[in-house]
């Protein structure tokens, strides 16, 4: 193992962590020690929280030319440096270094785009139905955030909620997932460094089983945002409605990219290649049931599977590399058990099976479940991996129907030449986000992010409509 440097926590605006340290272990080579990153207390949590409220009065009624000064130069270092935190992010995460870069790249323009939100918190004037009174309808911060991020976009997740958080006024406490600190930390000093006010952002590593269940559960917190699985998302919902905090979760995904006799198969492949296996697979947005026209399923299997055959599977690290290894040991159990679970279904399975590279990791090829039924577990779970069931419809009414028949509802798409089918989709598909001949996943940082039935619950992140959740109404009457 090489030595590598201690990482501590932000807490009151100083780096703290007498107690235990995790080691953030590569996953493309399980030699390779990221670092070693200190395990918060609940006592932490509870530091965090009161310099949060401390620092909330200064920071809420300060000019927001700071906190938009602020947004910015932390933008400007993600983009100065992203080879560096590009790198570190593919080394922790297991994402190439053309993705962790390009994901360092949209978290400097999510910081920059939200530096001006910070100028834009805008409110409204209406007269009163009274005479002589007049009405103002402000937007004020929701007070003590609580974030709790997932560890597939390590960088640009934390970032689409610090930034609008810390726009609309807000104090932020960080709970990153255990499995990329790394990242987290990177945003942590970047923000210290950028002079952010103590207890402004606080940075608390540690298991979600202790440190995120005690800040979805703390009296004085008042919003928690979470992105992660949907069983984590409803125990923090009910912890947090307990204590009636505002909610906002973003959770899975089982997206249907419906593929029509019509479209262009250059095309379509291109976008299912995309959707399915990118990122290996690893994101709520991937497209994981490829609906296929029965007319044009042979060809487009045959080019499609050609193309995921010819993926190269190795190091994050190395330039060569198109799909990196999986996150953990844990989900590359997780997805081979699905693989298995696909054949015993009745599918036909090509790929899927764990692989060595140059060292040891976690590396799987990516598979396609053939002659799956809309019916199947494997069509019905999220995977989150590199693992795409491939069902046959025979026409768009029969397609839209299936891809609207699943527990969730964040991204679909349509592979088509018909502008009609497309409209058809768009108007009917029942999720947040509908992709027209582009992936389910990739989305632009200015426009709102979610989805409807077990994908999302609460107001929408990113873009404008961020401050939906950052922000809270109040209606003054003046006389
Ligand atoms: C994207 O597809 O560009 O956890 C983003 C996830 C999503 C983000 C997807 N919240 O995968």
């Amino acid at each position: 193992m090489t030595m590598a440097p201690d990482h501590l926590n932000l807490v009151g605006g100083k780096w703290i962590g007498d107690g235990a340290r995790l080691d953030n272990i590569s996953p493309s080579n399980t030699n390779d020690l990221v670092g070693r990153y200190a395990q918060g207390s609940l006592a932490d949590v509870d530091a965090a929280v009161a310099s949060a409220r401390n620092a909330m009065k200064d920071w809420s009624t300060n000019s927001p030319q700071v906190r938009a000064d602020l947004l910015d130069a932390v933008g400007s270092r993600l983009l100065a440096e992203r080879s560096e935190i590009g790198r570190l992010l593919s080394r922790e995460e297991g994402k190439t270094l053309a993705e962790g870069v390009g994901e360092t790249v949209r978290a400097g323009q999510i910081f920059k785009f939200f530096a001006q939100e910070a100028l834009r918190v805008e409110g409204d004037s209406i007269p009163s139905v009274r005479p002589g009174v007049d009405v103002e309808i402000r937007r004020e911060p929701v007070g003590i955030v609580g974030l709790v991020t997932p560890w597939n976009f390590p960088i640009a997740i934390p970032a689409w909620k610090i930034a609008p958080a810390l726009a609309c006024g807000n104090c932020v406490i960080l709970k990153p997932a255990d499995l990329t600190p790394g990242c987290a930390h990177i945003l942590a000093r970047l923000l210290d460094e950028a002079g952010c006010p103590a207890g402004v952002f606080n940075l608390v590593m540690g298991p979600g089983s202790t440190i995120g269940q005690h800040l979805v559960e703390h009296p004085d917190v008042d919003a928690i945002s979470f992105t992660g699985s949907v069983p984590v998302g409803r125990a923090i919902a009910s912890a947090a409605i307990g204590g009636m905090k505002r909610i906002q979760l973003e959770m899975g995904g089982k997206n249907p990219m419906l593929v029509l006799d019509d479209a262009d198969l250059d095309v379509a492949v291109r976008v299912c290649l995309d959707g399915a296996f990118f990122s290996t697979g690893q994101r709520c947005t991937a497209s994981s049931r490829l609906i296929v026209h029965r007319k044009i399923h042979d060809a487009f299997v045959d080019r499609l599977s050609g193309a995921m055959t010819a993926l190269r599977v190795g190091d994050a690290l190395d330039p060569a590399t198109q799909i990196g290894p999986v996150a953990s040991e844990r989900q590359l159990e997780n997805n081979l058990r699905y693989v298995e679970m696909a054949r015993s279904e009745g599918a036909e399975v090509i790929g899927g099976e764990r692989i060595d590279a140059s060292a040891p990791g976690y590396f799987q090829r990516p598979a396609l479940f053939l002659g799956a039924t809309n019916q199947m577990q494997v069509s019905r779970e999220e995977i989150f991996g590199p693992c795409a069931a491939v069902i046959q419809c025979d026409d768009l009414d029969e397609g839209l129907a299936i891809a609207n028949d699943t527990p969730f509802g964040l991204s679909s798409g349509i592979c088509t030449t018909s502008l009609s089918s497309a409209r058809t989709f768009k108007r009917l598909s029942s999720a947040g986000m509908v992709m027209v001949n582009l992936p389910t996943a990739g989305v632009d940082y200015h426009v709102p992010f979610g989805g409807r039935k077990a994908s999302s619950f609460g107001p929408r992140e990113q873009g404008r409509h961020a401050r939906e959740f950052y922000t809270a109404t109040k209606t003054t009457y003046i006389g």
